[in-house]
């Protein structure tokens, strides 16, 4: 019997990772060579500089993955690796490292999309029951996809403007923490109360589409203006006000496609799905609103960015036979 075993690769944004993954399921390596403190300084990922570190890394990480895995070459299906959406060179190192690969033991090269890589990460917990919703929250998207069955996915609501992760580094920036400031202000938003009371945006419109910049600029003028009149800031108290803004604005909206698309699946998934807030908020609204609606939320490590779950995406486009040809190219605006 044929195996469905793909060494699969990642590098659209900071992350160089490589991974081993068997039958969209099995995890039998993953590297995550991360770059974020190159990036710290400049307060951001800067494109160029994340390129020349993929192409540092991507060959080892390459070794690494297929030794921790103790697999051969030859027993290998396929070599995926994200197509896009992403920095386009950062995302062609990837995709030419790849090619090398596939060509040199001539193995067939799968093209996957990064966003279906962060939905196929809960596959790695859980069988995905059909159909479902995917609330995708990462750096660089805000989306709610409904998919009916696999590989099948529509944006049934995203964001007008800012990306809640991109909100997230913003406010963090202004709170003077080091990029990317999501997680330290989810742990700061632990210890505080709402105090501010920032707005929560589109909440009662009738659509599935997110804005996180009226926030964002509310948070700006209140620092500013109390800076300005010389008042007293509590930062802990900001970070929770700002976090309860996005929780609601996202649990509220999530649940409410939940219902209506009469999902068996909700699916949480993308960097900031790693937010301990979100994940307890959506995990208790879920129990008492939709106790029937299984609830499936990654385990930390394949939240953020990571080559296991475009593995597990690939799973699926290697039982469908959806193979490209070794003239891959990289696709930095790729969309569903
Ligand atoms: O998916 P990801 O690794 O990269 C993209 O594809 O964008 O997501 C990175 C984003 C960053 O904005 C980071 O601040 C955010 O995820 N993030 C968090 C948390 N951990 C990471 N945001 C809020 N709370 C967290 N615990
Ligand atoms: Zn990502």
């Amino acid at each position: 019997i044929k195996r469905n075993l793909i060494l699969a690769v990642e590098s659209s944004c900071d992350e160089t990772s490589v991974a081993v993954v068997e039958d969209g399921t099995t995890v039998h390596s993953n590297i995550v060579a991360s770059q974020i403190k190159s990036h710290m300084r400049f307060g951001g990922v800067v494109p160029e500089i994340a390129s020349r570190h993929h192409v540092e890394q991507i060959t080892q990480c390459i070794e690494e993955a297929m030794t921790e895995a103790s697999v051969s070459y030859k027993e290998l299906s396929a070599v995926a690796v994200t197509q896009g959406p992403g920095l386009v060179g950062a995302l062609l190192i990837g995709v030419n490292a790849a090619k090398a690969v596939a060509y040199a033991h001539q193995l067939p090269l799968i093209a996957v999309d990064h966003m279906a890589g962060h939905i196929y990460a809960n596959r790695l917990i859980k069988p995905l029951v059909f159909p479902l919703i995917a609330l995708v929250v990462s750096g660089g998207h805000t989306e709610l996809v409904y998919m009916k069955e696999d590989g099948d996915y529509t944006i049934i609501g995203e964001t007008r403007d800012d990306a809640a992760g991109e909100a997230y580094d913003k406010i963090g920036r202004v709170l003077g923490l080091a990029y990317p400031g999501g997680k330290k202000i989810d742990e700061m938003a632990q210890l505080g109360e709402d105090t501010y009371h920032f707005p929560r945006a589109m909440m009662k419109e009738d659509n599935y589409d997110f804005s996180f910049s009226g926030l964002k600029s509310s948070f700006i003028n209140t620092v500013h203006n109390a800076n300005q009149k010389g008042e007293p800031l509590n930062d802990i108290n900001l970070a929770t006000s700002f976090q309860a803004s996005v929780i609601e604005v996202l649990v509220s909206k999530t649940l409410r496609a939940a219902k209506e698309f009469k999902v068996k699946q909700l699916l949480l998934a993308g960097g900031v799905a790693a937010n301990k807030g979100l994940r307890d908020t959506l995990t208790k609204v879920m129990a008492e609103e939709l106790p029937d609606v299984e609830l499936v939320i990654p385990p930390l490590a394949f939240c953020g960015d990571n080559a296991a779950m475009i593995g597990a995406a690939a799973s699926i486009q290697y039982q469908k036979n959806q193979f490209t040809d070794y003239a891959l190219n990289a696709k930095p605006g790729l969309t569903f």
